[in-house]
C-alpha cells in the first residue's frame, strides 16, 4: 500500500497478525530484503515493511535522507496504520541505524529492539570519504556501478558458493533503489550521528545478530552494542555474511521468534 509521510509516499508492505514487528531494510534494499520473514511470521507479529525514500516502490526525495528523516516517516506509517502500542523495531545494517534513530526520537512507541548486521558508530573519515566516492560513481555510471561493487562483498563466502539463486535475487533487489534514492541514503548515513551514547539509555529488550562473515560491518561492532546495551542478547550467525536474514533465514528467524515470543507477558 502507499502511505502519505511529511513531503512524500512510501510503499509499505503490511502482512501477518499479532503484535505490530517494524521491519527497517538496509541500504540499497526494500522490503523485499525480507521475504523470508513476511513469510515465516504471518501468524506471529504484525508486519509492517516499509520501503524508504528512493528504495523499492517508494519515490526519492533531494538532499540526505538523514536517520531522523527516516525515522519520522516510519513513524508516520505506523500512526498512518493505527498502530498505537509499541512495536519491536528491527533494522538491518542501515536499518539499525534508523532504528537508534526512531529509539531517540520515539521511545514511547518501541517495545524492543532487534539490531541486526548493524553498529553503533558514525562513519569514520575515511568511510566518509568512501560515500562521496560512492554517491559520484552512481552519478556518474548509474546505481549498478556501485552495487556491482558492493555485490561480491554482501555476503558470506559460503552463501556465495552455495546459493547463486540469493545472489541473484540480492543484485536484482539492490537494483531497484532510484539514483537519488542511493546519493540521499549515502549523504544521510555520511551525517548521521554517533549513537554509542544511546546504547547505555536503552531500556527495552535489544536483541543483537551479526553475521560471522560481515565483510561490510565487523563483528566487534556488535560485540561492543552487546557490552554497552544492558541486558542485551547477542547471535552469532554461522556462514552469514552482511544479509543474515537471507543467507540463514531459518537460524534468524528461529531467533528472533524466540526473542518476540520471550517478550510477551
Ligand atoms: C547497509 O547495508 O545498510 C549499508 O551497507 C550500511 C553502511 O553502508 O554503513
Amino acid at each position: 500500500m502507499i502511505i502519505e509521510v511529511q513531503d512524500t509516499q512510501l510503499y509499505v508492505e503490511e502482512s501477518g497478525r499479532g503484535n505490530p514487528l517494524l521491519l527497517i531494510h538496509g541500504y540499497p534494499f526494500n522490503h523485499e530484503m525480507w521475504h523470508p520473514q513476511i513469510e515465516a511470521f504471518s501468524t506471529t507479529a504484525r508486519i509492517i515493511a516499509p520501503d524508504l525514500r528512493g528504495h523499492g516502490g517508494s519515490p526519492p526525495s533531494k538532499g540526505p535522507s538523514t536517520m531522523d528523516l527516516l525515522a519520522d516517516d516510519c513513524a508516520k506509517v505506523l500512526e498512518t496504520l493505527g498502530v498505537d502500542e509499541p512495536v519491536t523495531v528491527c533494522g538491518l545494517s542501515m536499518g539499525g541505524y534508523v532504528a537508534f534513530a526512531f529509539y531517540r526520537r520515539y521511545p514511547s512507541l518501541v517495545a524492543g529492539l532487534i539490531l541486526a548486521a548493524t553498529r553503533a558508530k558514525a562513519d569514520s573519515p575515511e568511510i566518509k570519504v568512501k560515500r562521496d566516492e560512492s554517491a559520484a560513481l552512481a552519478e556518474e555510471n548509474g546505481v549498478q556501478a556501485v552495487t556491482a561493487n558492493m555485490l561480491p562483498m554482501i555476503m558470506s563466502p559460503k552463501t556465495y558458493s552455495t546459493n547463486p539463486e540469493l545472489v541473484d535475487r540480492v543484485e536484482q533487489i539492490m537494483a531497484q533503489t532510484s539514483l537519488q534514492g542511493m546519493v540521499s541514503a549515502l549523504m544521510g548515513m555520511k551525517v548521521r550521528p554517533d549513537s554509542t551514547p544511546t546504547l547505555d539509555a536503552i531500556s527495552v529488550p535489544s536483541l543483537i545478530i551479526h553475521g560471522s562473515d560481515d565483510q561490510i560491518i565487523p563483528l566487534s561492532e556488535a560485540e561492543a552494542m552487546h557490552t554497552s546495551i544492558k541486558d542485551s542478547q547477542f547471535e552469532i550467525i554461522a556462514d552469514a555474511g552482511h544479509l543474515p536474514n537471507l543467507e540463514q533465514p531459518k537460524l534468524f528467524n528461529q531467533i528472533v521468534k524466540q526473542f518476540i515470543d520471550s517478550m510477551k507477558p
